[in-house]
């Protein structure tokens, strides 16, 4: 594990996404039934397919804050916050069954992944169904703003997807690079799952604004976490594989800081290893040690601090209320969960 908390900083990050928790209870209530009811269809392998992963958990961090900036901005009575949070988080679900095929990754959320039980073909096919039904029942909801937010960042999410797959394999990926597939396949949908927020709460420009910002550096902070943990996690805590990046020939900021300062002879074992695929136990063991003595964990977590930070901020300037509390807790957790 990444040890860099303090016992008592562990118990506050585990605090911190209590606010959200408390706050979102109630609606959260009603997404998960919505959620269930999306995923029904007459074709059986669907509901199998999409309640082996629903049922399974994850975090729901997406939806929650999608319904705590409905909050956070005055929503009133309306179910459309509920809808649009069980919208976004089957998005999410839709782009983690693709995403586990293209990364051939065979454990989520603590289970086989889908694609391991009943094969790459259907995990394609079922995403695509809960895409689709996510934009039913966004269509619902009868705001086109908050369905352009969406729709866009369903486009870009792919696109960052399709860019990774394009780097992966190239040592010259540059940090700058990185950053721009985290912005999208990441930090897209963090970003539009709150702005639609203040959208449908009637606010106008500057919320909106707002919401972007802090979604977009949250995704960030969170997506590079991720990376972290994948080196420096352990399996049983995140409910996925580590070392799934490496694997994969995947660039992420760890491997490009340690490649960057690595001797010529570290350099070579790199473009071996990611390039060439000679990426067995032996030399993921040597990638996380090289990681390890360049601090690249440590430097990647001082830029998700960074983007942490600027989210923090953008959040700061809600009114003060529960939602307010709730996002700021949020910033927090996604950062902390190294511990
Ligand atoms: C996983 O997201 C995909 C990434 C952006 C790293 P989460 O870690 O939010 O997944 P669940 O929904 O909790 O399983
Ligand atoms: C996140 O990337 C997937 C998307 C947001 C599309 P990863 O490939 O790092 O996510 P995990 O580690 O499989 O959850
Ligand atoms: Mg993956
Ligand atoms: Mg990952």
């Amino acid at each position: 594990m990444v040890s860099l908390a303090s016992p008592t900083q562990k118990r506050q990050t585990q605090g911190s996404i209590d606010p959200i928790l408390a706050l979102t209870r109630p609606d959260m209530e009603r997404v998960n039934d919505l959620i269930l009811s999306m995923a029904g269809s007459n074709v059986t392998l669907i509901p199998e397919i999409a309640e082996h992963l629903i049922s399974s958990g994850g975090k729901r961090l997406r939806p929650m804050l999608t319904i705590a900036s409905a909050l956070a901005h005055g929503y009133g009575s309306g179910d459309g916050h509920v809808k649009l949070a069980a919208s976004v988080e089957f998005m999410h679900t839709a782009t983690l069954l693709h995403d586990d095929v293209v990364d051939e990754s065979d454990m989520r959320r603590g289970r086989k992944t889908a694609r391991t039980i009943w094969g790459n073909q259907a995990s394609v096919l079922v995403g695509d169904f809960l895409l689709g039904q996510a934009f039913r029942t966004m269509v619902e909801v009868g705001s086109l703003e908050a369905l352009a937010i969406l729709s866009d960042a369903s486009a870009v999410i792919a696109e960052g997807e399709v860019w990774q797959l394009a780097a992966a394999k190239k040592m010259t990926t540059s940090e700058a690079d990185y950053i721009a597939v985290v912005d999208a396949k990441t930090a897209a949908l963090f970003s539009a799952a709150v702005e639609v927020g203040p959208v449908i709460a009637g606010k106008g420009a500057a919320e909106r604004t707002a919401m972007r910002e802090y979604g977009r550096n949250l995704g960030l902070a969170f997506q590079l976490v991720d990376d972290v943990l994948d080196y420096g996690g352990s399996a049983a805590d995140l409910g996925k594989n580590t070392g799934d990046d490496f694997r994969e020939g995947k660039i992420t900021l760890p491997v490009i800081l340690a490649y960057a300062a690595g001797s010529e002879e570290e350099k070579a074992f790199w473009r071996e290893a990611l390039e060439d695929g000679a990426n067995d136990d032996a030399a993921l063991e040597r990638a996380t040690a090289l990681i390890r003595r360049h601090g690249a964990l440590e430097a990647t977590i001082r830029r998700a601090r960074d983007y942490g930070a600027r989210a923090y901020e953008a959040a700061e300037t809600l009114p003060d209320s529960a939602g307010r509390d709730a996002m700021l807790g949020v910033v927090d957790f996604c950062i902390e969960r190294l511990s």
